[in-house]
């Protein structure tokens, strides 16, 4: 994106929540992992643009895609990256956050991607750090880079996503993922429908710009995008469902389902998948599916989000 003052900046230290993000920082961030995509299909896929920056990836709880995603990014960008797995640091010896944290930042890093399970925990790293600081996901609270990888593949299938109606289904009250997602979609100008039990939509949601919807047939009428969510077990107590069975009868996406969306209609999902409750096998699998895209343009995402928050412009010419 460019402006009479020549490319665009940045404007942000940290990137700790889709919250914070005005639609031009957003639009910025999709121009620039577009440019950022092609990187990945190169024989040596490789630029020098964070050559000499260090990035820590401190991973407080589980992942496969978000870590991995990260540390390929950084790669690609030619940055120093160290992962730290806290199951084999000195957090299970009793170090504290601020003592684990404050003992990495003596190393000098210029960027510390962190997943926590509390939300909050990157804010709090902000204030005693001079490193920058991305969100890879805090509690139940927001997981910007997934909404900003969603949002980038949306654009990549249906071209813009002004004007769409994108249906969130499933378990919303413990979803970092709907959070992020619904401020997003929003702040881009889509429709957002948000869908699933009583017992997992949290209070007030309609006012970060969703429409609540308690039948999913209702919820995917018409839609142009149908994003599923994780059944979350670790984080719920019991008692906010029947059983299993009951909730992919209910709000499982099944063929039947998804014919209420329109013929086009694209099928999402974080991940990992609980095939079988939330979603049906042959949906995941099937020629609607862009689940595997998603995990794709993360890396192009999380390289225009190091890249950025670098100092680097919307112009890529390496
Ligand atoms: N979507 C997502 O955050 O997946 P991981 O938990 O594997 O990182």
């Amino acid at each position: 994106m460019k402006t009479d003052k020549g490319p665009a900046t940045f404007g942000h230290k940290h990137l700790l929540g889709i919250e914070q993000l005005a639609a031009e920082d957003i639009t910025l961030i999709m121009e620039t992992a577009d440019s950022f995509k092609e990187i990945s299909t190169r024989t040596i896929k490789k630029v020098p643009a964070l050559r000499g920056k260090t990035v820590i990836n401190l991973f407080y709880e589980p992942s496969t895609r978000t870590r991995t995603s990260f540390e390929i990014a950084e790669k690609r960008l030619s940055a120093d990256s160290i992962n730290i797995a806290v199951s084999t640091s000195a957090v299970v010896k009793g170090e504290s956050l601020k003592d684990t944290v404050k003992t990495l930042m003596a190393m000098q890093p210029d960027i510390i991607v962190m997943r926590h399970q509390n939300g909050g925990a990157p804010h709090f790293l902000t204030q005693i750090v001079d490193a920058s600081v991305i969100n890879a996901g805090d509690g139940i609270h927001e997981h910007p880079t997934q909404a900003l990888l969603d949002l980038f593949t949306i654009i990549e299938k249906k071209q813009a996503v002004k004007g769409l109606v994108v249906t969130i289904a499933g378990d919303i009250a413990h979803s970092r993922v709907a959070r992020s997602n619904i401020l997003c979609l929003a702040k881009m100008g889509a429709t957002v429908r948000v869908a699933g039990p009583p017992t997992m939509i949290p209070a007030g949601i309609q006012k970060m710009g969703a429409r609540v919807f308690h039948r999913f047939e209702e919820a995917c009428q018409d839609a142009d995008v149908v994003m599923m969510l994780r059944l979350q077990t670790e984080r719920q107590a019991e008692g906010l469902f029947s059983t299993l069975r009951e909730y992919n009868r209910l709000w499982g996406l099944s063929a039947r389902m998804l014919r209420y969306a329109k013929k086009d209609a694209i099928v999402m999902h974080p991940g990992p998948m609980n095939r079988g409750v939330e979603i049906d096998p042959e949906i995941a699998d099937g020629s609607r599916s862009v689940i595997l895209d998603q995990v794709e343009n993360g890396i192009a995402v999380r390289m225009a989000v190091l890249y950025l928050l670098s100092g680097g412009t919307g112009d890529i010419t390496e």
